[in-house]
């Protein structure tokens, strides 16, 4: 028999209940074991979901238990280090929510005490779960793209000036737009591309009062970067592309172009992606094998669901399986610290108006 992985979660809002609840669900020989959040009426919506019943409102209890091997952080951004740290020094697995930090020097410092305890820590770059992005990934790789030309992608919602909670406060999400919806875009320049060398970036607010609260961070942001392979690229994201709607109904775009072909892929096609050759006639739309509808070994059936919600539930699986093989996990901390880094520059290169290096990144 398995033993069972035991799991704690902490924050028990949307991102629980939409990804990380239903993906464990699906893991096999896997159990909640118990639930946290500093709201007790969220907590208690919690239980009565899941009939987990150990709870606590203070994460310091729950991540000293005997019955939880392994916890997962899906609280606002400036709690991340604090819990994280915490639940390393008790030698618990760790998926932390994006971003890892406020800062790089935390999100590192996360991902060096993960490191040197021994325990898996991954961080929730959901978007790598998307069969086409994997495809991609897996064509660049061997080649197909030829000496990277350009890297492009565009985040484009529709969230008017309604009030976002602590996501529109600097001290409690450290960035807006940039870390909300640009970080898992730096994350896929990464994996396609590589390291960045130098970047300047414009963040803006266009709205400081949303609801009738006030907001101190963006709304928008857009990066222009440097690869240390010499491509170039363009990032943009927005809450304020009226019309285009929200998450997966709204555009999600990423474009590589290459000495051999260009690659076009939008997260709302989750099983194509358009190609075309260099000097060809344009693009084609190519399908998605179905080797790549799931990431490898999860028991999901991909035509199970909605398929542009089902697709994050894998992220749970290679959490709760690279914890039972004792292999890392992908993406981890050092991913995460990694595009944390990236966000640093792009704030400094917003308030300076200069263009920032990077330095080459640790691993
Ligand atoms: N990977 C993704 O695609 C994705 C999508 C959405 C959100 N997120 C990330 O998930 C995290 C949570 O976002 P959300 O939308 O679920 O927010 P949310 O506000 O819906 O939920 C956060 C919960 O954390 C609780 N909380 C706050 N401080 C706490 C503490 N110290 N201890 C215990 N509980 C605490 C709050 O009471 C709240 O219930 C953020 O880091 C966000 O960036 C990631």
């Amino acid at each position: 028999m398995t033993t069972p992985v035991r799991v704690a979660i902490i924050g028990c809002g949307s991102i629980t209940l939409q990804n990380h609840l239903p993906g464990l669900a699906l893991c096999p020989d896997t159990q909640v074991t118990a639930l946290c959040d500093a709201n007790p009426a969220v907590l208690e919506r919690a239980r009565g979901q899941t009939g987990v019943a150990a709870l606590s409102t203070r994460f310091e209890e729950v991540v000293r238990r005997d019955d939880v091997d392994a916890v997962i952080i899906a609280t606002p951004n400036h709690t991340h280090p604090r819990i994280a740290l915490a639940a390393v020094a008790h030698g618990k697995h760790l998926l932390c929510e994006k971003p890892l930090a406020l800062n790089a020097a935390d999100a590192f410092a996360m991902a060096e005490a993960a490191e040197r305890a021994g325990v898996r820590h991954m961080t929730a770059f959901t978007y790598r779960f998307v069969p086409a992005m994997r495809y991609l990934h897996d064509l660049v790789k061997r080649g197909d793209l030829g000496q990277p030309y350009h890297y492009r992608s565009c985040r484009l919602q529709d969230w008017g000036t309604r009030n976002l909670g602590w996501r529109q406060v600097r001290a409690l999400a450290g960035t807006g737009e940039l870390g909300d919806m640009l970080s898992h875009r730096i994350d896929f320049a990464h994996l396609l591309i590589g390291p960045m060398r130098r970047l300047v970036a414009q963040l803006k607010r266009i709205h400081p009062v949303r609801g009738d609260a006030p907001s101190d961070l963006d709304d928008w942001v857009a990066l222009l970067a440097e690869f240390e392979c010499g491509a170039t690229g363009v990032l943009e994201s927005s809450k304020l592309a009226s019309g285009r709607n929200e998450s997966w109904r709204s555009l999600d775009s990423v474009e590589v172009n290459g000495s051999e072909r260009s690659f076009v892929f939008i997260t709302g096609r989750w099983n194509q992606i358009e190609t075309g050759r260099a000097g060809g006639p344009g693009l084609e739309t190519i399908p998605v094998p179905e080797e790549y509808w799931r990431w490898p070994g999860s028991p999901r059936d991909p035509r199970v669901g909605d398929p542009l919600v089902t697709f994050r539930y894998d992220q749970a699986w290679e959490f709760v399986d690279a914890i039972r093989q004792q292999r890392p996990c992908v993406p981890d901390f050092f991913d995460g610290a990694r595009v944390q880094a990236v966000m640093d520059a792009a704030v400094r290169s917003a308030e300076t108006g200069q263009w920032m290096g990077l330095a080459p990144n640790p691993s």
